[in-house]
């Protein structure tokens, strides 16, 4: 159900985007790229809260909740599937963007793409050890799914971290 909310605000979302970008003069290469970027960047945003949820009950900041362990898991292995879809939309790299995403991505999209896909799948196998409620072995199971940003982020972004 609450997916079904999202995928139909999400849906009106981008019609009323579509709209609203159609009865304007064509974005210039410059706005195009600023566009990409954000709009990759929104993804990001919502794996890091996804997944915040879970590492504060790892940190035993909120309360265990297998549920929303396993919710949030599937939510980040579906968004996983647009970072290939986001980060080939638009080389950015000649363009004044702010950005932490690296030049080399662009000439590595297949290798981007592997790396979304082993998300994907890291995130199904820690929903589907949620989705057995214990505790101990979903929340053992936060250092692969972590794992899977890290490696990622590793080669092909700013390293801040
Ligand atoms: C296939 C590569 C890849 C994977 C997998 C990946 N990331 Fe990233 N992530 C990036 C890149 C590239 C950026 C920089 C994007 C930019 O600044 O344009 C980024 C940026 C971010 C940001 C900063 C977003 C912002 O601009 O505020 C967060 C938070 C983040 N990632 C979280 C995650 C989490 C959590 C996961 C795993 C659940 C994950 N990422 C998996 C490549 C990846």
């Amino acid at each position: 159900m609450t997916k079904m909310v999202l995928v139909s605000t999400l849906v009106l979302l981008s019609i009323g985007f579509v709209l609203t970008t159609a009865a304007q003069e064509a974005p210039s290469p410059e706005e195009r790229a600023e566009t990409a970027t954000v709009n990759r960047q929104a993804v990001f945003k919502l794996l890091g809260v996804n997944i915040g949820a879970i590492v504060g009950m790892a940190r035993g900041q909120v309360p265990f909740d297998a549920a929303v362990a396993e919710r949030n898991a599937r939510r980040i292995a579906m968004l996983a599937t647009m970072i290939p879809e986001r980060l080939g939309a638009m080389d950015t790299r000649e363009f004044d963007v702010e950005t932490e995403a690296l030049p080399l991505i662009w000439d590595n999209l297949d290798e981007i793409a592997n790396k979304a896909q082993n998300l994907v799948e890291a995130a199904n196998t820690f929903a589907d050890i949620a989705a057995g409620g214990d505790q101990q072995a979903t929340l053992g199971g936060l250092r692969s799914l972590g794992g899977a940003c890290g490696s990622c982020h590793d080669t092909f972004r700013v390293d801040d971290d």
